[in-house]
């Protein structure tokens, strides 16, 4: 009696675990960020939003919305700026982002005003699907050339850890960055351009 108990326990832990796996291995879980959101009113408007990044660890992503658009903010670690040297043209569409959307500021190698911190819309340039974090290098899935970035379900389309897109995939352009400018080092506002006042 005691045993089918336990065994039905063994059971029941093993499949919890599985799917655990199967959420960890397939996706990165990415917090929504409510806290500092203006209401949605004024959001609507394009109000501009507050981020605090003081709590963001080497490797995380959080996402927030900006005029009803989720824009994620993620600090890259040394391994993934230095991997952005190694990708040039013979890979990718627009490797210097001529042709992308981008603050002036972040015209450059990390698509971003600090190299650290990468602020993008989380909207793919193809069809408007939400890509997926994979920081992972060569995950089985992925194949052995993938060098961490965002992988769109939709239709296949690539994008490296600076969302410049790779070339042989349907979306256009690299991912968009929205205006955004630091109040402190802790503190981004996206929705205003570093060149803009507030
Ligand atoms: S919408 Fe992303 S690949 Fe088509």
């Amino acid at each position: 009696m005691t045993e089918g108990v336990d065994t039905d326990k063994r059971r029941f832990l093993t499949q919890a675990a599985t799917v655990v796996g199967a959420v960890s291995a397939g996706m990165v879980a990415v917090p929504f960020v409510g806290s500092m959101q203006p209401s949605a009113k004024a959001q609507a408007a394009g109000a501009p939003v507050d981020v605090d990044i003081s709590k963001l660890e080497p490797g995380q992503l959080i996402r927030v919305l900006w005029r009803g658009k989720p824009v994620w903010v993620l600090r890259r670690t040394q391994e993934e700026l230095d991997r952005l040297a190694t990708l040039d043209e013979d890979v990718l569409r627009d490797p210097s982002s001529k042709e992308s959307d981008q603050p002036k500021g972040a015209t450059n190698l990390s698509r971003a005003l600090k190299p650290e911190v990468f602020v993008a819309v989380g909207v793919c340039t193809h069809l408007g699907c939400a890509p997926t974090f994979r920081p992972e290098v060569a995950p089985a899935d992925l194949g052995p050339d993938w060098p961490g970035g965002f992988f769109c379900p939709c239709h296949g389309s690539r994008f490296d850890m600076a969302g410049r897109v790779f070339k042989g995939v349907p979306a256009p352009k690299n991912l968009d960055i929205p205006p955004y400018k630091y109040l402190s080092d802790s503190l981004i506002m996206i929705g205003v351009d570093s060149e803009e006042e507030a």
